[in-house]
């Protein structure tokens, strides 16, 4: 066999350089809540279906969703919710061709991020 000469090449140089920055995260928080808020919403119609069903197994799907682990996956769910309507509403502006100049961009994604909070907090102190 032929001897091979392994010849030592440099990385990429975006492997050294690459950062996470705010649009990045943000985009890809709108599909990780968009995807979970599919899940949310099968949970909520189970618990709905159950009170259909009858009192025994609302019973039971009642105790799961008003757990402390329920209310831990419907507090995430409204966060969720919050933050995709917000990128969703981010998303309208863009298609509208604003705000995609990196420093809009940038206000825009923490405004989602801090916003998504804020009403997430608004809604659980008066729900
Ligand atoms: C419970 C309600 C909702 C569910 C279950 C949901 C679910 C989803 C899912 C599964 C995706 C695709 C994610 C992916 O690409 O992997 C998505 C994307 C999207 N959603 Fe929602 N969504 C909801 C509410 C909303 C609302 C209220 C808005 C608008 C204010 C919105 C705006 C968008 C937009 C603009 C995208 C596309 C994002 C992109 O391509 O960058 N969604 N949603």
């Amino acid at each position: 066999m032929a001897d091979v000469k392994r010849v030592e090449r440099p990385l990429s140089p975006h492997l050294t350089i690459y950062r996470w920055h705010i649009p990045m995260l943000t985009s890809i928080l709108t599909r990780v809540t968009g995807n979970a808020l599919v899940v949310s919403v099968i949970l909520f119609v189970w618990w709905l279906l159950a009170a259909a069903v009858g009192p025994d197994y609302f019973a039971t799907a009642n105790a799961f969703v008003t757990s402390w682990f329920g209310d831990l996956i419907f507090t995430l769910s409204l966060l969720g919710l919050w933050y995709h309507y917000l990128a969703g509403l981010r998303h309208l502006i863009y298609d509208a061709g604003r705000g995609l100049d990196i420093p809009t961009a940038e206000k825009l994604g923490w405004a989602c991020l801090i916003g998504s909070v804020v009403l997430t907090v608004l809604t659980l102190l008066i729900v």
